[in-house]
């Protein structure tokens, strides 16, 4: 157990879940939010977000008595030994990092933490963040620590509560030493580094997976064109260990609310201080490529022209497992083919109401199931890896939308029974099954 309470400062993902794990190692564990509705909500048990397990343990540490909310970032802070900051860090529009919100919060807390306090930085910050803020906060008694999250949203607290690894970075080599402690029941590996270096590992991180599926993405193109298989091709390379066998499916690019920020963000990072790194601007180049590709096979699908084409979009969110639209893909690709005056109907586990159009993207009708957005249309395209997907009743869909074609952006339909019941099927990165 720590030695001091644990005060989280923001409960979005990241927030959340780490104050709700935390609290599950037995550590006294007060979240803040600005939001007094989410507060109420969260202190009643109520999880505001879809993830796997998260609600049980939430509520096993309400009655522990170990985990609590209020409101305001102060009231978690004051009297805490360490303040984990699980803040936004939005794009600021030119690719940068938006850190306003971390710098007002440090601004609030500042002068009321304990001495002998620990600030610890969850959210994902530009490298020199941690020097940025122990300059503002212009304290000796306070240290700042550096201690990335590697959630994966669907899977958040079975990637807390069973790290790779846990990196802690800061000058003060105690006070990392006292965060790494918090981890210490996980028996995970533990890095302690600068603060510059946690903050880049962060960064490196998911810059290096959005390359691999970029790059794998790329493979399923040119696979197409050579007539290979890209999953035979990922099969074979996953085989090497240097490569290992995990992110390398194709699909209709990647999205969330990590990569496509923090793949940017790196990029500008490097371009400010001069270091030349094409890798990065390639990644996201090749990713819009992706998409492009699967609304090319789309308009293919529907014989070259998409205009008034009823089109059934098979999963919306960015992947299965949440219920996050944040830059996904699938509503990339939506946006392509709505430009193209295809009429969308959407299916997806977790949006139950109608998307309006919203920052560019298109109002999107939703459908009760995939059956009843496949209805009527001739192309249905599955975007999101939903499990479901691979157990449809492909006769019930040939009923509904007889001759249709369907555009598997996800591989994950037998190409066989997709044409045994009398369907056109259209894979990624594999030849077309006649
Ligand atoms: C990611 C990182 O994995 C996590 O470590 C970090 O903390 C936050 O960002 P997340 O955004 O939840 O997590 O998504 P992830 O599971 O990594 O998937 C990202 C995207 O890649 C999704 O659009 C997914 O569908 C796609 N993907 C993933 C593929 O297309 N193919 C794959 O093989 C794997």
């Amino acid at each position: 157990m720590a030695d001091g309470r644990i005060a989280v400062i923001g409960t979005g993902y990241v927030g959340l879940t780490s104050g709700t794990c935390l609290a599950s190692l037995g550590h006294e564990v007060v979240c803040g939010d600005v939001d007094p509705d989410k507060v109420a909500r969260m202190s009643g048990g109520e999880v505001p977000i879809f993830e796997v397990g998260l609600e049980e343990l939430m509520q096993q540490g309400i009655a522990a008595g170990n985990l609590s909310f209020v409101h305001g970032s102060k009231e978690a802070a004051r009297g805490a030994k360490y303040v984990f900051l699980c803040l936004p860090t939005p794009d600021g529009g030119d690719g940068r990092a938006d850190l306003r919100i971390v710098h007002q919060v440090v601004a609030e807390i500042g002068p009321l933490l304990d001495p002998g306090a620990i600030l610890v930085t969850k959210s994902t910050v530009p490298v020199g963040t941690a020097k940025e803020i122990t300059r503002t906060l212009n304290r000796d008694d306070v240290s700042v620590v550096s201690n990335p999250e590697f959630l994966q949203e669907g899977s958040a607290v079975k990637n807390f509560m069973q790290p790779d690894r846990v990196v802690v970075g800061s000058d003060d080599r105690v006070a990392a030493e006292a965060v790494a402690e918090l981890y210490s029941k996980l028996g995970a590996p533990t890095v302690i580094t600068s603060a510059e270096s946690s903050e880049l590992i962060k960064y490196a991180s998911n810059a290096f997976l959005a390359m691999k599926l970029s790059f794998i993405n790329s493979i399923a193109g040119l696979a197409e064109v050579v007539g290979a298989d890209v999953t035979e091709i990922a099969n074979g390379m996953g085989y090497d260990d240097r490569i290992g066998n995990k992110f390398l499916k194709a699909g209709p690019g990647w999205g969330g609310s990590c990569f496509p920020k923090d793949t940017k963000a790196l990029a500008t990072i490097a371009l400010d201080r001069g270091v030349s790194f094409p890798l990065l601007g390639a990644t996201t180049v090749s990713n819009e490529e992706a998409q492009d590709r699967m609304a090319d096979k789309v308009r293919e699908s529907a014989g070259g022209d998409l205009a008034g084409v009823p089109v059934a979009l098979w999963g919306l969110t960015f992947k299965a497992g949440t219920d996050d639209l944040r830059d996904s893909p699938a509503l990339e690709v939506a946006l392509r083919l709505d430009t193209e005056g295809a009429l969308l109907r959407g299916y997806d586990p977790t949006v139950t109401a109608d998307l309006p159009a919203k920052n560019g993207f298109p109002a999107i009708k939703a459908a009760a199931d995939a059956y009843d957005a496949a209805a009527g249309a001739k192309v249905v395209v599955l975007l999101t890896e939903w499990p479901e997907f691979a157990d449809i009743d492909l006769t019930k869909v040939a009923e509904v939308a007889p001759g249709a074609a369907i555009v598997d952006g996800r591989n994950m339909l037998d190409a066989e029974r997709v044409i045994a019941a009398g369907l056109r099927y259209i894979p990624v990165g594999r030849r077309e099954v006649r």
